[in-house]
């Protein structure tokens, strides 16, 4: 019987912990194993495993930027609309999890209890609003980002 109670108390320490894992830590993710294996199939071929890129042939790292974006009215805009992501052949649910995934995985240190975590509505407005303009953008961002002390030194 004590036995019994103990495991009970294990196993729901268990699923309590593991819910955790997957939704209080990475809101907005609802399935951090499929949201990986997504990057894998379609992002990972230019962007690398860890995020990392080649700065060198111009695709930017995804280390310790991201949630920088994430924090500007136009950064949101320009990483939903950025050519990989908003022609990627995946659903806005997935597109508004697999980028918070991405901020998450790659970008820790830039999320903080300010980040709002992307949605299917929020990328179902933003790939409306398509214009064509957002390379130009970047450019931009970063500049800013950079005056703030909020984007890397090291890289473009
Ligand atoms: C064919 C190569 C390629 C693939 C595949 C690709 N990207 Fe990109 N990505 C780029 C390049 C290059 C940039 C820099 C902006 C530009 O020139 O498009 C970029 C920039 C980004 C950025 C903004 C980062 C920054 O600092 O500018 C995000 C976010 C992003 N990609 C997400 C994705 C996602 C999500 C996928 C997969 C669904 C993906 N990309 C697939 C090449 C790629």
């Amino acid at each position: 019987m004590i036995r019994k109670t103990l495991m009970t108390t294990t196993v729901t320490a268990i699923a309590i912990t593991a819910v955790f894992a997957t939704t209080g830590t990475m809101p907005g993710v609802s399935d951090p194993a499929r949201m990986e294996s997504l990057y894998q199939l379609h992002c990972q071929g230019c962007h690398l495993p860890g995020g990392e890129g080649f700065p060198e042939h111009d695709v930017p790292r995804m280390t310790d930027t991201l949630g920088h974006f994430a924090r500007l009215e136009e950064g949101r805009r320009y990483l939903i609309q950025v050519p990989g992501s908003f022609g990627a052949p995946i659903d806005n649910q997935d597109l508004a999890e697999i980028t918070n995934w991405m901020i998450y995985t790659f970008s820790p240190n830039t999320v903080d209890e300010t980040f709002k975590p992307f949605t299917a509505e929020e990328v179902s407005r933003l790939r409306k609003a398509y214009d064509g303009d957002i390379l130009a953008k970047r450019e931009e961002l970063v500049d800013a980002l950079k005056a703030a002390g909020n984007y890397p030194d090291s890289t473009q």
